[in-house]
């Protein structure tokens, strides 16, 4: 590791600087959290509270995490001595770029700043700031405490110090960081995501399902086989013993003939999904849904981590009876 990073400034405080804080807390870094929303002080303690249970699942020690999160009366108190900075504010550029050049004047030099956003590539809000060498995307799924993936998508002057650093900062913080070659909106994750809900909302304008029954069609098949191997070994093995070769010769050419279509956008028919969204769900409330949906996440995660664990056992038990022989 480059660094040891003891302190990190968090700026804004929503659905994903709330996560982070409870996450990088956990991980015994102090956090500084800025944010103006009025509530800020009650939304930590009730974030710190909730998630505190997610994160000893994890394995991580949540006694005192409370008084490692700070809140900062403005931006410049928060990242004042910080080792990194995560920004989680408004996915708006002007925001953004306004924001980094504070940033970049008001941040230890050897801080490293890193924006969360989904889809803003950071050369996007970068291009008026002379020294944006340690200015890059570490992008999260939600909720980034439980959801290992931060993709870290450098911008075209990003320094490949500040690429390793966000490396060995998020591996501290026990996430699995990929780096992406090149910018493109969205990234990888989103365009995925982006595009597989684009295909969603085209089946229920339709009329092909409904927005629940899309839920279980995913949650029984892709989700599932997605856990353990992507798209590419999936194919792979989708193929038999002629692996992804044969895959994309036989079934291949039948998938890519097929005409997806565009769900409309027309207001209408946007009010109508949301309203079948809605039935399937608004009667449960929010807190039940995400509470469920972190406790599922948590089994497969911790099924997995036995499962790999199992393995390496086993195969490092195999290679010293096969050195034995
Ligand atoms: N929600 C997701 O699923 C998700 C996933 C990954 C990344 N992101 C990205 O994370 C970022 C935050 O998204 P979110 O969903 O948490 O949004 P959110 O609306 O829940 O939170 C944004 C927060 O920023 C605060 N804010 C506004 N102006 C500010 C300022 N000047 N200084 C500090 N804070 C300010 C708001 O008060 C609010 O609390 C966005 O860039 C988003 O694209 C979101």
């Amino acid at each position: 590791m480059t660094r040891t990073f003891r302190t990190a400034a968090v700026i804004g405080a929503g659905t994903i600087g709330l996560s982070w804080t409870a996450l990088f807390a956990a991980h015994g870094l102090t956090v500084r959290v800025s944010d103006p929303r009025p509530d800020l002080e009650e939304a930590l303690a009730k974030a710190l509270a909730a998630n505190a249970p997610d994160l000893a699942a994890q394995g991580l020690d949540t006694d005192g995490i409370a008084d490692r999160v700070h809140v900062a009366a403005d931006i410049t108190e928060a990242v004042r001595d910080a080792d990194i900075v995560q920004e989680n504010g408004p996915e708006r550029v002007e925001f953004k770029k306004q924001l980094f050049a504070q940033l970049v004047r008001e941040t230890p030099a050897h801080a490293l700043l890193l924006s969360s956003s989904s889809a803003i590539p950071s050369t996007a809000f970068t291009t008026d700031i002379e020294d944006a060498g340690r200015i890059l995307i570490g992008h999260p799924f939600n909720p980034p405490h439980l959801l290992p993936l931060v993709e870290i998508v450098p911008g075209e002057r990003t320094t490949d110090e500040s690429v390793q650093k966000a490396v060995d900062f998020y591996t501290s913080v026990g996430r699995a960081p990929v780096v992406e070659r090149r910018e493109i909106p969205g990234f990888v994750g989103n365009r995925l995501q982006n595009a597989l809900n684009r295909q969603a909302v085209y089946l229920v304008q339709q009329g092909v399902i409904t927005p629940e029954d899309l839920d279980t069609v995913v949650t029984h098949s892709l989700g599932i086989r997605y856990a353990t191997v992507g798209p590419f070994l999936s194919g792979h093995l989708g193929g038999g013993p002629g692996g992804y070769r044969h895959i994309t010769d036989h079934i291949g050419r039948s998938m890519a003939q097929m005409e997806l279509g565009e769900p409309s956008q027309d207001p209408e028919d946007q009010e109508r999904v949301i309203q079948a969204v809605e039935k399937a769900y608004a009667s449960r409330p929010y807190t039940e849904l995400v509470h469920t949906r972190d406790r599922e996440q948590l089994a497969v995660l911790a099924a997995l981590d036995n499962t790999r664990r199992n393995k390496r056992n086993d195969d490092t038990h195999r290679g010293q009876t096969n050195k034995e022989n």
